[in-house]
């Protein structure tokens, strides 16, 4: 069966036909799906029934495999490198992460020096309704910057704070922070070229405790403001609303996402297998 790309009509994704990720992609196909991927930001592939090996396998196409250290005990059986998402509790233990709470804006991972590039997603259990999952454009936002701002970011340079999760949380083992400027994490540059399509974004990472490394802390606040209050109009971003058999994967690099709450008292089961990335870069405007 031939491949189909079929775009979402929305500011990014496209729901790709004709692939069964259980079984091995030749070269002409994935070629076919990593390019897609690069076009559209973002790829579902509906009705999959995908051991996590398998997911694990197809992830492992588009670069090493990163085992998300830290949660050794959330993973699925026997496959280290895909870790549960989950609400769900066996006697009493949480058989995944990240619960069933509200996740606000965030890119995977921005506040460690080598980001992650592809995150990945089987759903295999899903409520009825609630945990829909939103995806931003960030090529989309930073091409719309208004003058004034585009030469705001110009050349600037944003820690990342490592502290929070997108739930708001202290992660294990941090402390809290007071003034966003002395916030630990990594330091990326605001906007960054993307190593495969060369094109521009705004990278955000998460709006707590970010610091536009070397500006005031009121000024730094009121540029993030103006920047994230830009970054959510409805005009960037898409969502999904899940069913169960769902694989989307999207790209780090170029996409925010944030996730509804949902009823504590629903099952929803997801397999994430993520790739390791690169340093991420500058973007430097070709000299007029
Ligand atoms: C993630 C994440 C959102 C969701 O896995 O990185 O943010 O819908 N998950 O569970
Ligand atoms: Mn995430």
């Amino acid at each position: 069966m031939a491949i189909e790309i079929r775009p979402t009509g929305g500011a990014l994704g496209a729901e790709v036909l004709g692939v069964d990720l259980a079984r091995p992609m030749d070269d002409a196909a994935f070629e076919t799906v990593r390019r897609a991927w690069f076009d559209h930001l973002l790829l579902l592939f509906r009705d999959q029934d995908v051991p996590a090996a398998r997911q694990a396998a197809f992830a492992a196409r588009f670069g090493e495999l990163d085992g998300v250290p830290g949660w050794r005990d959330k993973h699925a059986a026997g496959e280290e490198n895909v870790l549960i998402i989950s609400n769900v509790k066996q006697d009493g233990e949480a058989l995944g992460v990240l619960g069933d709470g509200e996740l606000e804006w965030h890119t995977d991972m921005s506040y460690i020096p080598v980001p992650p590039s592809v995150s990945m997603l089987h759903a295999r259990e899903v409520p009825e309704t609630g945990g829909d999952t939103h995806f931003m454009n960030m090529y989309a936002v930073y091409d719309a910057l208004p003058a004034d701002l585009a030469e705001a970011v110009r050349g600037r340079v944003l820690n990342h704070d490592s502290s929070y999760d997108s739930s708001n949380n202290l992660r294990p083992g941090a402390v809290e922070v007071t003034r966003a400027c002395d916030a630990p994490g990594a330091r990326h540059p605001l906007v960054r070229r993307h190593p495969e399509t060369g094109r521009p974004s705004l990278y955000l990472g998460r709006r707590k405790n970010a610091w536009i490394v070397g500006l005031e802390d009121a000024e730094s606040e009121r540029l993030l403001d103006r920047l994230w209050a830009f970054a959510a109009q409805p005009e960037f971003a898409w969502f999904h609303r899940w069913r169960s058999g769902d694989v989307l994967m999207w790209d780090n690099r170029c996409t925010m996402h944030r996730r509804d709450s949902f009823d504590p008292a629903t099952r929803r089961v997801m397999h994430r297998a993520q790739v390791k990335g690169e340093v991420p870069l500058a973007f430097e405007p070709e000299a007029a």
